[in-house]
């Protein structure tokens, strides 16, 4: 940036040049950008263009690291989901929208059932453990993470919500360390392939963790889906990927279940399923 780029118009000029290749809308990623660097809303950028940028070096640093790939939420810490705002940083996925079709579903088995106790499996930021607990003040959820990164930042996010008499965490394999009676289990864990192509920014920024199942993608699909019924827990919610409809309607038809129903998302993809056991 030159010396003339100094004011709020020309600094946006510049970035929304600087973001073109990285992002699909270089404007509006600017400004969110430089709206957290004033730690103003947009509506101040129209009204205060004139204006010289304070500190104009750290915002063109928030902009190169957002044209170097970096997730939004990364730089400014903080994603939204559903009706929250949950921080997040590296080490923990971002939550994404289609999760929240999960949590709409997992409400209604547990306002129809009358649920009590769950557990999640993955927690990450605590997107879904968090909101479930929102909504419903006599959940009890014991909510697992086999990293430590997201062990602590769910943790922050608990606290922030006011939740800790409602969420437990535990560090674990799956629910390997949770031995209390349980309702249902949900989760949301890494269903991708190895070697699936993704994107810069998730698969240079998102923990591998997080992201990839195994070689073919739904192995610990397949194995959350035997140790929710080796515990005799009557339901399990999971989201997948959209190509794992049919292998695991094949693995659970030998499996004593109820039921297994697939959703959609709201593109159009197979992206889950709840299975009720007998
Ligand atoms: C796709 S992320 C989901 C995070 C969060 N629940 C959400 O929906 O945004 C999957 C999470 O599962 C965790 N994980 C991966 N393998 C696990 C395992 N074997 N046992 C428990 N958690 C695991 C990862 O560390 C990661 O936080």
């Amino acid at each position: 940036m030159t010396l003339k780029e100094r004011t709020l118009r020309e600094s946006l000029l510049w970035a929304k040049k600087k973001l073109e290749k990285s992002c699909e809308r270089p404007q509006y990623e600017a400004e969110l950008l430089l709206a957290y660097h004033l730690q103003k809303d947009r509506m101040y950028l129209i009204t205060h263009d004139s204006d010289e940028v304070p500190n104009v070096e750290a915002y063109k640093k928030l902009v190169e690291r957002r044209e170097a790939n970096e997730p939004y939420e990364y730089i400014v810490g903080e994603a939204s989901f559903y009706d929250i705002h949950l921080q997040v940083e590296e080490g923990v996925l971002i939550p994404r929208p289609e999760t929240e079709i999960l949590i709409d579903l997992v409400a209604d088995i547990i306002e129809k059932e009358g649920f009590t106790k769950i557990a999640e499996i993955g927690v990450g930021s605590g997107a879904i453990s968090v909101v479930l607990a929102r909504k419903f003040s006599h959940l009890k959820v014991i909510a697992t993470d086999i990293c430590d990164t997201p062990l602590k930042v769910a943790a922050q996010n608990i606290k922030t919500f006011g939740l800790e008499e409602q969420i437990e965490l535990r560090k674990s394999n799956l629910i390997d360390e949770v031995s209390e009676d349980l309702d249902l289990v949900v989760s949301n864990p890494p269903y991708i392939a190895e070697d699936f192509l993704l994107e810069s920014n998730v698969v240079d920024y998102e923990p591998k963790e997080a992201l990839f199942g195994g070689r073919v993608g739904d192995e610990l699909l397949k194995q959350i889906i035997l140790d929710v019924k080796a515990r005799n827990i009557k339901y399990l919610a999971c989201e997948m990927g959209y190509d794992q409809k049919e292998p695991l309607e094949a693995f659970v038809k030998d499996l004593a279940v109820e039921y297994i129903k697939f959703y959609k998302d709201l593109a159009g993809f197979d992206r889950g399923f709840v299975i009720k056991f007998m």
